[in-house]
């Protein structure tokens, strides 16, 4: 298990899926973890496994695209904790998959708030505190549809164009953060069957996703979980502006 020297992260989205899989991971590291997500189910996180106490968990409902309870949270953990040494992003997804000449203003809008802005304004509210700590990670969890479009998947740009940014702003980021001492680096997962993407997915599409990468398999959300310790950890303090690509090989970039 890798050392993690760090002790007040943050996870976004961290009810379900990846993101509740990022939190515990950490959790489970004995160190503070605000979990935090727009659906009032975080507070279920707490009554998971037995090992996780509220001293090293602490759900928080509250929206990442609102710049207005970002900066509210942030003053809170101020109080609580003092410092803040790792941002996971991951809020985020997308629920339907569309032609571009089927979505309209408030659906593209909508899409790039939660995949790309929120990206932004969490990593904006916490760049104050790491600065003045001289250091910080900050991990976005980005997509293999912003790498390229998914060989398996019927289209959805505005995601996959959202997720490209995650990945430009993830370097633009690391270059004006490095000074300071804070990496930024992202995660591409590949086709991971959350909740969220079995409703989006039959059976038989993730059968074939997982029978035709070099692999064989699907990835899970403990796959992320890691790839996350890992660039939170100190054998990662050099590695930044990078995208962690977790995909069984299904994209090779
Ligand atoms: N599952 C996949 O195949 C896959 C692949 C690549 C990337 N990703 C990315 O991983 C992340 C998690 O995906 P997932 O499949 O676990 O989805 P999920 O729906 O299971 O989890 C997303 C979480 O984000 C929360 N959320 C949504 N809007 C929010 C907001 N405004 N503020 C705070 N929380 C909000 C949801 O309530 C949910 O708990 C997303 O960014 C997604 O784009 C997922």
């Amino acid at each position: 298990m890798p050392n993690i020297p760090h002790k007040v992260v943050i996870v976004t989205g961290a009810a379900h899926g990846i993101g509740s899989a990022v939190a515990l991971a950490f959790a489970r590291q004995r160190v503070g973890v605000v979990a935090v997500d727009i659906d009032s189910e975080v507070e279920a996180l707490t009554r998971s496994p037995p090992e996780i106490t509220s001293d090293h968990l602490w759900p928080v409902q509250a929206d990442c695209t609102s710049t207005r309870q970002l900066s509210h949270l942030v003053s809170e953990i101020q109080l609580r904790w003092q410092r803040i040494d790792v941002l996971v992003n991951s809020a985020g997804g997308f629920g339907r998959w569309a032609e571009t000449a089927d979505v309209d203003d408030e659906e593209w809008e909508r899409m790039i708030t939660l995949n790309l802005s929120s990206v932004f304004r969490c990593s904006r509210a916490v760049i104050p505190t790491m600065s003045k700590q001289q250091s910080g990670r900050i991990i976005n969890i980005a997509s293999q549809a912003g790498v390229t479009p998914n060989p398996y998947a019927p289209s959805y740009v505005p995601y996959g164009t959202a997720k490209a940014g995650v990945l430009g702003f993830t370097r633009l980021l690391a270059k004006e953060l490095g000074p300071q001492g804070i990496t930024v680096n992202a995660i591409s997962p590949g086709t991971v069957a959350t909740a969220r993407v079995r409703a989006l997915r039959d059976t038989a599409s993730l059968q074939t996703i997982a029978q035709q990468n070099p692999l064989r398999t699907l990835i899970d959300v403990e796959d992320c979980a890691a790839a996350a310790l890992f660039l939170a950890s100190d054998a990662a303090r050099h590695i930044t502006g990078i995208n962690l690509n977790i995909n069984a090989g299904s994209v090779m970039v």
